[in-house]
């Protein structure tokens, strides 16, 4: 399998979702949970249950700030990824968007897909005329460091008590990446 562009005909690809019929929406979290028991890196350390997932899923669409990404293989929806856009009020970012809670199910991994996530995410950013993309990671999601390193994505700093899970604190890493020719940003 391998990932393609295809937006005509979601079976195997990436689109921006704006409402979920019930498959799709069980089909999200079902990919959640099981990225959440993997190790997560979307917030959750522990899953918070079916309800609660769906419950989230429902609210990101009613945000509207939020724009929510989802890669699919066969048609079934097994990872997303979320584009957030400054708050009104934050005029003087107003040039910077975020990339916030990817993840591709355990089961889904290893076939392009989160690489072709970013790609979209990216993309609608620069749609909307955004000048910066920004996004944090725990520093023990090696697999996500080696993708956003690998798309040039720029390390700018570290947090030394960025995460807790299990106990103990983890470091979180910040990157950001020029969207538009040249890197400017007006
Ligand atoms: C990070 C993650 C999204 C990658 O998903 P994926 O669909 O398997 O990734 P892709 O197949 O698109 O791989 C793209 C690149 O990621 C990196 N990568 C993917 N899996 C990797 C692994 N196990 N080890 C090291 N690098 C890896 C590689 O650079 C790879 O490029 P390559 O195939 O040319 O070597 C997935 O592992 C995941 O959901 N992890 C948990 C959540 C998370 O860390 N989210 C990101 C921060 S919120």
């Amino acid at each position: 399998m391998s990932a393609s562009d295809t937006t005509a005909e979601p079976t195997h690809g990436v689109e921006r979702i704006a409402a979920f019929t019930d498959e799709e929406l069980h089909d999200l979290c079902e990919a959640a949970d099981a990225a959440i028991i993997d190790g997560g890196g979307f917030g959750w350390v522990t899953p918070p249950g079916r309800h609660a997932l769906e419950r989230y899923f429902k609210g990101v669409l009613l945000v509207p700030e939020r724009e929510l990404f989802v890669a699919r293989v066969g048609g079934r929806i097994v990872g997303s990824a979320q584009l957030v856009r400054p708050p009104r009020n934050n005029e003087a970012q107003a040039f910077a968007a975020q990339l916030m809670h990817s993840f591709i199910a355990p089961y889904a991994r290893g076939h392009g897909l989160a690489r072709l996530l970013t790609r979209r995410v990216e993309e609608g950013a620069r749609a909307l005329g955004y000048h910066v993309l920004n996004l944090d990671v725990r520093e023990t999601q090696e697999a996500a460091i080696a993708l956003y390193e690998s798309m040039g994505y720029i390390r700018w700093g570290v947090h030394p008590t960025y995460a807790r899970v299990g106990g103990r604190t983890i470091r979180g890493v910040f990157y950001y990446k020029p969207l538009q020719p040249g890197g400017r940003i007006a």
